[in-house]
This record gives structure tokens, sequence and C-alpha cells, in this order.
């Protein structure tokens, strides 16, 4: 049993009070991705819901927990797909959303959240200025701030992922996990190392936007300066201590890979699974390309984390003039 915040008990009974439409995602086998990576494939889809992002699971739990509090308002920082996933949960229970992101978010991301009836305030700056004003509009307002991966609802949503991997046959040799500020990987993780301990816990960050995986490799806080990546949802840089200890104790490795490779991962998953994908969403394709011999002969699952992509953007990096370069 891993020594984290998480409690696999809890994350079973967070299940009850996410809306059905997050939960039991597609699980299949990919075999038409297969010959370009050379090892079998399995996505698990959390694309395929209101918000085209798992980020759901956990603002389900968060605004359950608040409604029948009496709560009546909610603010968060995000990079688009919390905002999003946190309007659209908190519309459901009455409660009034405040978003802060970057004004250089993808605007397909902004204008989700605009009209999921949640207030958006653009911050000139990243995504840790947006959790710097996030928190001043918490404070000054006396309401509930929402912090991804802090807050501990947000790693048991995502850790609900974990509990449909874990159950399913047969299983597999590796999960590769896209890592930002560690939810996702931290939450699918301690369900992984708890209940299918065999099975390697990869997380994939992009080598511009290496905050968290130096630190798990140097095993304490590392931030950095700027980000450089298209994967805008992965792209902090001021990573979070509870949040790397739990990461210590359910990550095997945390690998870096190029911009190019999340490119080809988004390409191939649109060209051999029809799947179209936010750049965070192919960093696990990516860490098959960039290491083939790791991965060879090997059965592993990718979590396809998000599909929210600005459609201009997106023929950019997949359309045919981007393939000729
Ligand atoms: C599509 C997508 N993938 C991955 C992540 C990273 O998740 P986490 O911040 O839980 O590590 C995010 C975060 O918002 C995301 O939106």
């Amino acid at each position: 049993m891993p020594e984290t915040r998480l409690d696999t008990a809890r994350i079973r009974a967070a299940r009850e009070m996410i809306d059905p439409i997050f939960l039991d995602t597609p699980l299949y086998r990919c075999e038409a991705l297969e010959p370009g990576l050379g090892c079998a494939v399995s996505v698990k889809l959390e694309t395929a819901n209101p918000v085209r992002s798992f980020k759901a699971r956990g603002t389900e739990l968060v605004t359950s927990a608040l409604a029948a509090g009496g709560s009546r308002a909610v603010v968060c920082a995000s990079a688009g797909n919390l905002g999003q996933a946190l309007a659209w949960s908190g519309r459901g229970r009455g409660l009034d959303v405040t978003v802060v992101a970057s004004r250089f978010a993808p605007a397909a991301k902004l204008d989700r959240i605009r009209a999921l009836d949640a207030r958006l305030e653009l911050v000139d700056g990243d995504f840790d200025l947006a959790r710097e004003r996030a928190a001043g509009i918490a404070r000054y307002e006396g309401i509930r701030l929402v912090e991804d991966s802090l807050d501990i609802e947000t790693c048991e949503g995502a850790a609900t992922i974990g509990l449909e991997l874990a159950g399913a046959a047969p299983s597999f040799d590796a999960v590769l996990i896209a890592l930002g500020g560690g939810a996702l990987a931290t939450g699918v993780g301690h369900v992984v190392k708890d209940l299918a301990p065999g099975v390697e816990v990869i997380c994939v960050q992009p080598a511009g936007a290496p905050a968290m995986t130096l630190s798990w490799r140097q095993r304490r806080v590392v931030t950095t300066e700027t980000t450089d990546t298209i994967a805008d949802g992965v792209a902090g840089r001021l990573p979070i201590a509870a949040v790397l200890d739990d990461l210590l104790q359910v990550a095997d490795d945390a690998v870096l890979v190029q911009e190019t490779s999340i490119i080809a991962g988004m390409r191939l998953l649109l060209d051999h699974a029809g799947l179209v994908v936010e750049p965070s969403a192919a960093l696990g394709i990516a860490a098959i390309l960039e290491d083939r011999d790791r991965f060879a002969g090997r059965h592993v699952v990718t979590i396809v984390c998000g599909g929210n992509v600005d459609p201009d953007a997106y023929r950019r990096w997949t359309g045919p003039a981007a393939r000729e370069s």
C-alpha cells in the first residue's frame, strides 16, 4: 500500500459522487496504432464527455461537497481544462464559479469556460500567475479556492481512472500518464500501486516544461523560470511539495519528451485511432516513440486525457503543410 495522501477506499466511495457521464470511459486495445509504435497499446479515452477532459472527475467531488455544505461560490486557477470542468460541475449545482486563466491559454478552452456561465478573469502571464490571482480572489471574497493537485478531491477524482484501469483484464505492463501539477499521476499511480503493483507507472512531461520531472528525479522541489511547450495543460513551473511527496511514492519513472514527438503522437492518434487530442494527451505516445526498445513486446496503456484544441493550432500541427516540413 503506497504511503500517500490518498486512500483507495475513499477513492472507491468517490465514484458515487461523480456524474456517471464521466465514469467508466472507453478502454480498448488499439491495434491500428501498434505497427507505428512496436508494442501493444491500449487507450483510456477521457475525451468523450461534456468537457473533453478527465478533470471533471475531480470537480464533481469538489462541487458536490460544496453544494452539500451550503456554499454558493468557488474559484480556481486553470490552464483551461480544470476551469471548464469546474464551470460544468458548478453550474449543475447552482454555484457561482470564477476561473482565473492566462490570456495566452487556448481560445477554445476560454470560450467554453465562458459558455458554461463561469466568470472568467484573465491574467497577463502564465498559469502560475493565475494561481496567485485566484488565491487573492478567494481571500478577498471569502470563498473556496480549488487548488489543482493540492486539493485531495482533484487527486481522488483522477484516481477513479486508476480503479477502472486496475479492474481491467488483461492487465497492462505499464501505464503512461501525462504529468502537470500531478493530480492525474498521483491519483492513478496510487491506485495502480495499491491494486496492481506489478504495473510500471511512468509519468511523461514535455522537455519544455520539466519542473515536476526534475523535482521527482532530484527528490526536492525544482522550479523553472519559464516554460516552452505546446502542451499547455501540463505547463507549470512551480511544483507543489506535498504532491511531489506522493509522486515519489507511486511513480516508477518520469520521462521528458520533445515537441516534435508530441506532434508526431497527435498525428498518430488522429491517423490511426481517429482521435483529436490536445498536446498533453499525446505525451504517452510521444514517450513510446522516443524509446521504442523500452516498450517493445509489452502492453502499454496511455490515458488520452484531453481533447480541447484550437482548431487552427491543431491544423497547424497535424495538417498537410506541417507534414511536408
Ligand atoms: C489534458 C490534460 N492532460 C494532463 C493534465 C495534467 O494533469 P495534472 O495537472 O493532474 O498532472 C492536464 C491538467 O489540466 C490536462 O488538462
